[in-house]
């Protein structure tokens, strides 16, 4: 494989951003794609070999302490993107990185590595992201998002949607010469299909500048696939060789695009993300993948009766492997906060105050038995501060994740935060048509709130700090952004209240 000339590329590639994830405290993964022409098949790149990229990390953002410098391959195969991992740093600092070929210099990043392994740390911060539908509406939450003072970010799904996008971007309402090519006027199906909507999404600035200010640790739901799939069985119940040969493409150009180590790279159908990782004895965070695994949906799905086939106790949300990987990290966890960002809601959610409700068949609601066996391994691991984190249905919610959720004074075994949508879902409003109805038929759920946004999340070693981020809206970009609410979680005594 001859390297080509970085000269040879006459136009800027660095059009897509930089990005960093995974942070230890030792090692960090830096990101980058080269695409001098985004939109279009092939990026305007060679279609063969590799491109060497020079890369430097620094102490400083303008780069006058440089730490180290080197050069890492772009090679045609993974699309011209880099997966730098970076070994022997120091844990709990910034470091800034950016990325350089020929004559072109990409924007600068700056990442954080996690606190020492048995370290004490005093706080935690994170942000919690989810469902970033581009033709849905403006960015404009992740342009805030990039001026917090955050560790890392978590986003847990649906980071592109496969659904066709004109040349308005929809609800962007694009004109002149920012309309879109007619490319992007179909579903999802290849792999040119997801690698240009990789290159869409992020050559968004907004998307760009949440990436270069903090490192994410990253999950998908379904869209990043297709909606509401499970495992290998489609929406549609398409062919399974269909659908296999569309979730190996999908999943290739989820992990070229997202800051992701080699060991997290798909083979064909299959991609390992569920995986650990600790912020001193402070936090652990168990990242779920509750879609390669899942069991069909029961009752063909939607908002359906609990029954015999949701009901059944051998079926499964994550599959016996993660279930057990995930119970036996809780027995061997010290940390004070145990804390899961995964997709879909967690707590149970009745949309009647009828005794027997309607529940969401695609959430841990249409697998309790699952629920139940995550919650009994929790109590047997004695797992201390349990918080999960979701995203999925573009709202935020605040919620006790109860014994029993028809007992209200039944034990709360832990709390669970769902974070609103980027932009999926248009500007939404504070209190959507069931806000009244939900909160009365739930009585776990202390918050419910349907604008854009995201959370904050602090932790430290007395308290959960939860900021319910809001905008007026994502149809125009600007739009500011307030804590619309503020929840507290005692360390050791779990249950959200407003603050
Ligand atoms: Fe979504």
């Amino acid at each position: 494989m001859t390297p080509n000339t970085p000269t040879s590329l006459s136009e800027n590639p660095f059009t897509l951003g930089v990005a960093s994830g995974d942070p230890l405290p030792d090692s960090v993964v830096l990101w980058t794609r080269l695409a001098p022409r985004p939109f279009e098949p092939g990026n305007g790149m060679p279609t063969e070999g590799a491109v060497d990229v020079q890369w430097e990390l620094a102490d400083d953002e303008s780069f006058r302490r440089l730490l180290r410098t080197g050069t890492t391959p772009a090679p045609a195969a993974d699309n011209h993107t880099v997966h730098l991992e970076l070994t022997g740093l120091e844990p709990g600092r910034f470091y800034w990185y950016r990325f350089r070929t020929g004559p072109w210099i990409s924007p600068t990043g700056r990442t954080r590595t996690a606190p020492a392994a048995g370290s004490d740390p005093a706080a935690v911060t994170f942000g919690l992201l989810s469902c970033q539908q581009y033709d849905e509406g403006y960015y404009t939450a992740l342009a805030h998002l990039a001026r917090e003072d955050l560790d890392a970010v978590f986003f847990v799904g649906d980071y592109i949607y496969e659904n066709a996008i004109n040349a308005q971007a929809g609800a962007r309402n694009y004109t002149g010469t920012h309309q879109l090519p007619a490319f992007f006027d179909h579903w999802t199906w290849n792999l040119t299909d997801y690698r240009l909507r990789y290159a869409l999404g992020k050559s968004d600035p907004d998307l760009q500048a949440a990436h270069a200010a903090h490192p994410w640790f990253v999950t998908w739901d379904d869209h990043e696939v297709e909606n509401n799939y499970a495992g290998l069985i489609s929406q549609n119940n398409d062919p399974v060789d269909v659908f296999r040969a569309r979730r190996a493409a999908a999943y290739r150009a989820y992990w070229e695009n997202m800051p992701l180590r080699a060991d997290r790279r798909p083979t064909g159908p299959d991609m390992p993300l569920y995986r650990r990782f600790h912020y001193g004895r402070l936090a652990q965070f168990d990242i779920l993948d509750t879609r390669q695994y899942r069991d069909d949906q029961a009752y063909g799905d939607g908002w359906k009766y609990p029954g015999p086939e949701s009901e059944d106790p051998a079926r499964t949300l994550t599959g016996a492997a993660q279930e057990r990987w995930l119970i036996d990290g809780w027995q061997a966890s010290t940390a004070r906060w145990n804390v899961v960002p995964q997709q879909v809601a967690f707590s149970r959610r009745k949309n009647t105050t009828a005794d027997r409700s309607p529940l969401s068949m695609d959430a841990w609601d249409g697998y309790p038995a699952s629920r139940d066996r995550v919650l009994a391994g929790a109590a047997a691991a004695r797992t201390e501060n349990l918080v999960v984190l979701s995203g999925d249905v573009h709202v935020h919610y605040a919620m006790d994740i109860k014994e029993d959720f028809d007992d209200p004074d039944s034990r709360t075994l832990g709390v669970e935060l769902v974070g609103t949508s980027v932009s999926s879902g248009f500007d939404g409003e504070e209190r959507p048509d069931d806000w009244n109805l939900q909160l009365a038929a739930n009585p776990h759920m202390k918050y419910y709130d349907g604008r854009r946004g995201y959370v904050v999340v602090r932790l430290d070693r007395t308290c959960l700090q939860a900021d319910f981020r809001t905008l007026t809206g994502v149809l125009t970009p600007g739009a500011p952004v307030t804590t619309a609410a503020r929840f507290v979680s005692e360390a050791g005594n779990p249950g959200l209240s407003p603050a």
